[in-house]
Parts: structure tokens; C-alpha cells; sequence
């Protein structure tokens, strides 16, 4: 019985995996055509710690880049309400989205748009962290999420929710509705519907975190506009408990303040003194 209801499930997931496919290749983001495994870790020699070497030619920010992210935020950090001059577009899924596991994260492709006043972002996917990667006040939260978004001069933004536990933001515990099914890196399953008027209001009666920081896997690139919501958005226990059963720990350590040494050749340079 269970058997077979897998089996089910996973024609189901392999299925609407090539229904996908069909749509990808016309977006503005090509993706592979099944869902990639990550090349990267947080653990050992795969982690945050050694990405560089993983690669020393694409990877030189992690270990070298002084804008890097994620960071603390506090009052150093510019805020401004996110309802002032920024605007997040992100469309519905009625019937849902596709849910993919990354092997580093679990990851919804989806389009929308993010307008500043000197660009307009499109989006790519979204994906979550846990424990949170930004820090607020020194605090530290048990999950995160991520917005992509790309303009067409290709700039990158992301718009960032820390997320605590409590009563659940809807949206969130829909996201989630079957990850059971994509518990294993390379396998995909379907959101339960995604509405994003809440979270677009939630952003927009928010103070927000504003700095240039990069990506916080490999490459981590810089130039990449950070909106970070100072609201947390919140998961019920139950979901919190099954996303991080899947993602396990896929945070990147805290980096230094904006434009200060980079932690890991500040560390080098210690050694070698
Ligand atoms: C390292 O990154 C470069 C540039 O992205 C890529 O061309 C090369 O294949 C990568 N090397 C390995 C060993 O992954
Ligand atoms: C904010 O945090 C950074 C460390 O992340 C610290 O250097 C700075 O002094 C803090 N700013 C304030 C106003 O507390
Ligand atoms: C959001 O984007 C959709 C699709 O581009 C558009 O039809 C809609 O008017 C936008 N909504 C707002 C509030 O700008
Ligand atoms: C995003 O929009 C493009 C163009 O309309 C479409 O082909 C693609 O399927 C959409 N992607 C998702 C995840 O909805
Ligand atoms: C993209 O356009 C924005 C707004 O004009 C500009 O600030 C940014 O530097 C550009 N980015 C790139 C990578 O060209
Ligand atoms: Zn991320």
C-alpha cells in the first residue's frame, strides 16, 4: 500500500516536472532541465568555509569580497518603509507551483516583478534557509526566505523575510503542503495554491533593510541589492519541523559589516602573520 502510493506520487512528481520543463525554456531564466543538485554543502569541506576552494576561480568573493551577505542588521543599516517607492508584484498560483529540492534548498519557481525607484526587478524563484542567514539586532531566526529577482541589465535584488513560530502566514504553510514528497535532493512536488497579497501588504506595512550585499552561496557575487523585511513573517511548528527535517542547515555565517575584510582572508592573514 504505502509502495504503491509512492509510486504514485513519484509519477505524479516526474509528470508535472516535464510539464514545467516545456514552460522554462521561454522564461527570461532558463533552468536545467531537471532539478539540479547543488555542487555545494554547509557541512565540512563542503561548507561556507571552503567554497573558495571548491572552486578558487568563480568562487574569489566568498573568501575574499568585502560586501558580502548575510549580515547583521541594526541601525547602521539604512531602513525605509516598504511601502515608500518600492513596490512587490509577485503572481498567484491558484493551483499551485512546483516545489523543488535543490539538495541546498527548496526552491519555487515564479514570476513578478520588483520595482525601486531606479529599476524594475523580475523574479525568478524563491527559496528558504534554516536557520535564517540575516540576523536582526544580533538575533538570529529559525528560517528564512529569499526572493530572486533580475532586471534586465541583469542587476540582482532580493527581497529577504526572516520567519519566526507562531500562527502561520498562510502562504507559508501552503508552499510547504506536500514537501514530504521532494524530501530527496532531484525531486520536485506541488505547493498547495500560492496568494501573495498578504505577503506583499506584509512587506509594504514593514520597515525595510536596505544594503548592497551578494549571494550567500557560491559565487557570492556582489552587487546585489538586499530588501530586508525588519517584520518576520511566522510557520507553524509543524511545518517548521518537516522544512527543516528536509533542509537540515543551510545557512551561511554571519559576514563582517559592509565594506570591512572579509572574515576568511582576515583569518588567513591572522595564520600567517
Ligand atoms: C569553476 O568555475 C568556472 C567558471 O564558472 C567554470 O568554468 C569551471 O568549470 C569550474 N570548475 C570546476 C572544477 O567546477
Ligand atoms: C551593528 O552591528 C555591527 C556588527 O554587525 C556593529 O559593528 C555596529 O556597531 C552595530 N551598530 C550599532 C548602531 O549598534
Ligand atoms: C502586478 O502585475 C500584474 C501582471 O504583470 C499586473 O496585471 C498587475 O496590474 C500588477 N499589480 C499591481 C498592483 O501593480
Ligand atoms: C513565467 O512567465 C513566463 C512568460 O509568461 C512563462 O512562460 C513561465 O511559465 C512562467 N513561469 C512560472 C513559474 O510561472
Ligand atoms: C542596472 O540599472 C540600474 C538603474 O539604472 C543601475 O543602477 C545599475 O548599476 C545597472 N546595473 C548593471 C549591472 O548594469
Ligand atoms: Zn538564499
Amino acid at each position: 500500500m504505502v509502495q504503491l502510493y509512492n509510486i504514485l506520487v513519484l509519477g505524479l512528481s516526474l509528470a508535472y516536472t516535464a510539464l514545467a520543463v516545456c514552460n522554462y525554456g521561454t522564461t527570461h531564466f532558463p533552468r536545467e532541465p531537471n532539478v539540479p543538485i547543488g555542487t555545494f554543502g554547509y557541512t565540512g569541506l563542503d561548507g561556507p568555509l571552503n567554497w573558495y576552494s571548491l572552486n578558487k576561480s568563480a568562487n574569489m568573493l566568498c573568501a575574499e569580497g568585502h560586501f558580502q551577505s548575510p549580515i547583521n542588521l541594526n541601525s547602521s543599516i539604512p531602513t525605509a518603509p516598504g511601502n515608500r517607492g518600492l513596490t512587490l508584484n509577485i503572481t498567484s498560483y491558484s493551483e499551485g507551483a512546483e516545489l523543488e529540492n535543490l539538495g541546498t534548498t527548496l526552491e519555487v519557481p515564479a514570476n513578478g516583478t520588483f520595482t525601486t525607484a531606479d529599476n524594475t526587478y523580475n523574479l525568478a524563484q524563491f527559496h528558504f534557509h534554516t536557520p535564517s542567514e540575516h540576523r536582526i539586532e544580533l538575533e538570529y531566526y529559525p528560517m528564512e526566505a529569499h526572493f530572486v529577482f533580475q532586471a534586465a541589465n541583469k542587476s540582482m535584488a532580493v527581497v529577504a523575510f526572516v520567519i519566526g513560530i507562531g500562527p502561520a502566514d498562510p502562504l507559508l504553510t501552503s508552499v510547504f503542503e506536500n514537501a514530504a514528497e521532494a524530501a530527496t535532493p532531484g525531486e520536485a512536488t506541488l505547493t498547495g495554491p500560492l496568494m501573495f497579497k498578504d505577503l506583499e501588504d506584509h512587506f509594504g506595512s514593514s520597515n525595510v533593510f536596505e544594503y548592497s550585499g551578494s549571494l550567500t552561496t557560491p559565487p557570492c557575487s556582489e552587487n546585489v541589492h538586499w530588501y530586508v523585511s525588519a517584520k518576520p513573517l511566522a510557520i507553524d511548528q509543524d511545518t517548521y519541523t518537516k522544512v527543516k527535517g528536509i533542509m537540515k542547515f543551510n545557512s551561511r555565517y554571519t559576514q563582517n559589516t559592509p565594506g570591512g575584510i572579509n572574515l576568511l582572508q582576515n583569518s588567513a592573514n591572522a595564520i600567517n602573520s
